[in-house]
Formats: structure tokens, C-alpha cells, sequence
């Protein structure tokens, strides 16, 4: 039988970055040692406090469904937190969903229709693409490459991009892949055209506890946003918790009303004793995210250093565990040579919508990434 599928799923391609992971795993099964520098996610252990809270949930018997929204002690420590970063929202303004990822889906579901439009600022994380066009919005991109990845020195170009037609704009400060921290400046200029031309903005703030000497802003905070900004974050990357899939978003309560139906008759909840070890990793955490935080930084001024050394010269990110390095413009074959003769994967810029650099996650141990960049340069990729 021919199965027909959807144009939804059709009209998406399968990630770039498979390509480049699918070589990696058939070197590793060769035998090859691979550094990889492709990955994006903490090479750190889940604390161990959250772990135990986890645990202790288990046994305290945690495990039944829960409130579809998520259990109102793991809202009311997020409420807090966000309160930490000057956004006011009550607990019915605020969804837990297994991972940010699954936030933002059921946001870009509530509220692209087809052929609505959507702004992203390029380089962006691969999954905002994916997720509109499943929605069947169109794309409008701003490219930030010719500013070293700062949006302020762009914002007449976001001002090009942003019209009465917009529906959403997604600003991801710090970003996931370049690690830039948008100033207060550049977030004004975006406030200005989201109330100017009445539109939504999503604020991916998964980075935001990974920052290295800036303190970057929430979009949610400035005058004329509080009604119109969606703020994500997750649990993934701050405290080390990718596999358990934990994250939340917090917005005007019509929105939270439906996309909540979404959320309910797709996922029902996020998993209930991992919602508990949630509230856990907000409020007794603080200082194993700080001790993550400082080895992300030491690691980040060794590649600088050690590319410079090599005469490339990279934006310097201030957050996220991300720099994009200048490569040739055929980025996906830059990629596949450096993984095939110095067995270093990356991720090629033109799947962010930015050819010619190639990412790299510094989420891997000094030792590591020393040989991952003395590899390359051997090799004459740098
Ligand atoms: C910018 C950005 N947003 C959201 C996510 C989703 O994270 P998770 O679903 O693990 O919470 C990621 C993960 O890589 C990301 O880089």
C-alpha cells in the first residue's frame, strides 16, 4: 500500500545536522575516535539533589497523571522565578510541558495558521523552521552574520522584516547556535515594532542561566511587551537535565487557554515525579549551575584562545555553550571533510539558515576539545 502523507510533514526536511551524526556514529562503529563537538546539551551530570528529588518522588508515589497545566508547586516555584527576572505572571499564565521544545510547538500551533507570517533572527536554532512551516506559516529571515551575530546593529533590517502582516517574531537571547546575548537596546528596538505593527513575540530563554559576565534582559520586562510576549525555558541546559524532559511557558492567559488544549489532548502533562524534581532544581540548585556556568566559560576562553592561535578570529559568545566558527561557504561539505579526515563533528551554519560557518558546542571536557581544534588545524581546516 502507498501511504499519503500530509503537506505538513511533507514541506519539512529532515534535519542537516542528521547527515553530519549519522557519519559520526558509522566512524564510532568503525572504530574511529570521534571528538564531538556537535552536541547541544551539558556534558555534566544531572545534579545530584534533583536526582535524589526525583527519586524521592518515585517512592513518595509521584507517578499518576497530574494537573495538565503541571502540579501548582512546580508553577508556583516557576511564577518565582520568573518574579527573579521582573515577569509577573500567576500560575494559570504559566504551562509545564515535557521540554521547551514541546512549549514552543504548542505556542507556533496556537498561533500560526497557514500562510501566516513568522520573523526569525538567522542564525536560528533548527526547530523554530520546522515548527512553523508544520503549521504552514511562511518564514521572513533577518540575517545577523554581518553584525557579528548582535541584533542591534541589524535592527533596520528587523525593521524591513516586520510588518502589519507579521504574526510572530521568535527572539532566542542568548542563542542557540551563535551564544550572542541581545542588548537591552537591540530587545527595545524589537519591542518597538512588535507594539508598532501589533505583533507576538516568543522569548526562548533556555540560555538564560548560562552567561558569562552579562546579565541579559527577559523581553517580557520592557513596557508594551507584558501582554504580548511568550517567555520559554526549560530545564535542559541551566541544570543539566535534557532526558527528562522538562520545561514550561508562560504568556497572556488567552493564549494559555489554547494552546492548554493542545497541550492537554497531545501530552496530557509533563511527567509527574519529574515535575517534582523541577521544583527541586529552581529552588536548592544554585550553585551547581554556577559551577557549570564557570567551566563553560573557562572552556569557551580556551577555544577563542586556541582558534586565535590558529589566526581564526570568532564572535565571542556571552552565553549558551555555542560559537559559530567563519568556514568555507560549502559549510555542510566543510563539515563532512572535517569529521571524515580529523574526526571532529560540527554542525553546519546553513542548517541554522547560515552558510559558511560551522557550529561548535563547547559542552565537552578541555581535554577534548584541545584535541578536537588541534585535529582540525592539523588537518588544515583551520
Ligand atoms: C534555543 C533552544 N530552544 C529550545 C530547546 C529545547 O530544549 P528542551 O526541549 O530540551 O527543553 C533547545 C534545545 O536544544 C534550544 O537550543
Amino acid at each position: 500500500m502507498t501511504m499519503e502523507f500530509t503537506d505538513r510533514l511533507t514541506r519539512v526536511e529532515p534535519s542537516a545536522t542528521l547527515a553530519i551524526s549519522a557519519l559520526a556514529t558509522e566512524l564510532e562503529n568503525e572504530g574511529k575516535d570521534v571528538v564531538d563537538l556537535s552536541v547541544g546539551e551539558p556534558d555534566f551530570p544531572t545534579p545530584e539533589n534533583i536526582v535524589e528529588a526525583g527519586k524521592d518522588a518515585m517512592d513518595a508515589g509521584h507517578t499518576g497523571y497530574t494537573t495538565s497545566a503541571g502540579i501548582i508547586e512546580l508553577r508556583e516555584a516557576i511564577a518565582d522565578k520568573l518574579a527573579d527576572d521582573g515577569l509577573e505572571h500567576t500560575t494559570d499564565e504559566i504551562i509545564v510541558t515535557p521540554g521547551a521544545k514541546q512549549a514552543l510547538y504548542e505556542i507556533v500551533q496556537a498561533l500560526v495558521g497557514e500562510g501566516d507570517e513568522v520573523v526569525l533572527l538567522d542564525p536560528a536554532w533548527v526547530s523554530y523552521e520546522a515548527m512553523v512551516k508544520m503549521a504552514g506559516g511562511d518564514l521572513t529571515r533577518v540575517d545577523l552574520s554581518e553584525t557579528d551575530f548582535q541584533l542591534e546593529p541589524a535592527l533596520e533590517e528587523l525593521e524591513t522584516a516586520v510588518s502589519d502582516e507579521t504574526e510572530l517574531l521568535v527572539v532566542n537571547s542568548p542563542s542557540n547556535p551563535t551564544g550572542a546575548v541581545y542588548s537591552d537596546a537591540a530587545l527595545e528596538g524589537v519591542r518597538d515594532l512588535a507594539v508598532e505593527h501589533d505583533v507576538t513575540v516568543i522569548s526562548d530563554e533556555i540560555y538564560k542561566e548560562i552567561t558569562y559576565g552579562v546579565e541579559p534582559t527577559s523581553l517580557g520586562t520592557l513596557e508594551g511587551m507584558e501582554d504580548r510576549t511568550v517567555t520559554v525555558n526549560g530545564f535542559s541546559k541551566a541544570y543539566s537535565m535534557t532526558g527528562w524532559r522538562l520545561g514550561y511557558f508562560a504568556g497572556p492567559e488567552d493564549l494559555i487557554d489554547q494552546a492548554g488544549k493542545l497541550h492537554s489532548h497531545s501530552v496530557s502533562s509533563a511527567v509527574n515525579f519529574v515535575q517534582h524534581a523541577g521544583i527541586e532544581a529552581l529552588e536548592n540548585t544554585d550553585e551547581a549551575v554556577d559551577e557549570m556556568v564557570e567551566a563553560f566559560e573557562r572552556r569557551r576562553d580556551m577555544v577563542v584562545g586556541l582558534l586565535e592561535d590558529h589566526g581564526v578570529d570568532v564572535a565571542v559568545p556571552d552565553g549558551a555553550f555555542y560559537m559559530m566558527l567563519p568556514v568555507d561557504d560549502d559549510d555542510q561539505a566543510w563539515c563532512e571533510g572535517a569529521l571524515e579526515d580529523a574526526h571532529v563533528a560540527t554542525v553546519p551554519g546553513s542548517a541554522f539558515g547560515t552558510p559558511g560557518y560551522a557550529r561548535i558546542s563547547y559542552a565537552a571536557s578541555e581535554e577534548r576539545l584541545e584535541e578536537g581544534i588541534e585535529r582540525l588545524a592539523e588537518e588544515g581546516y583551520l
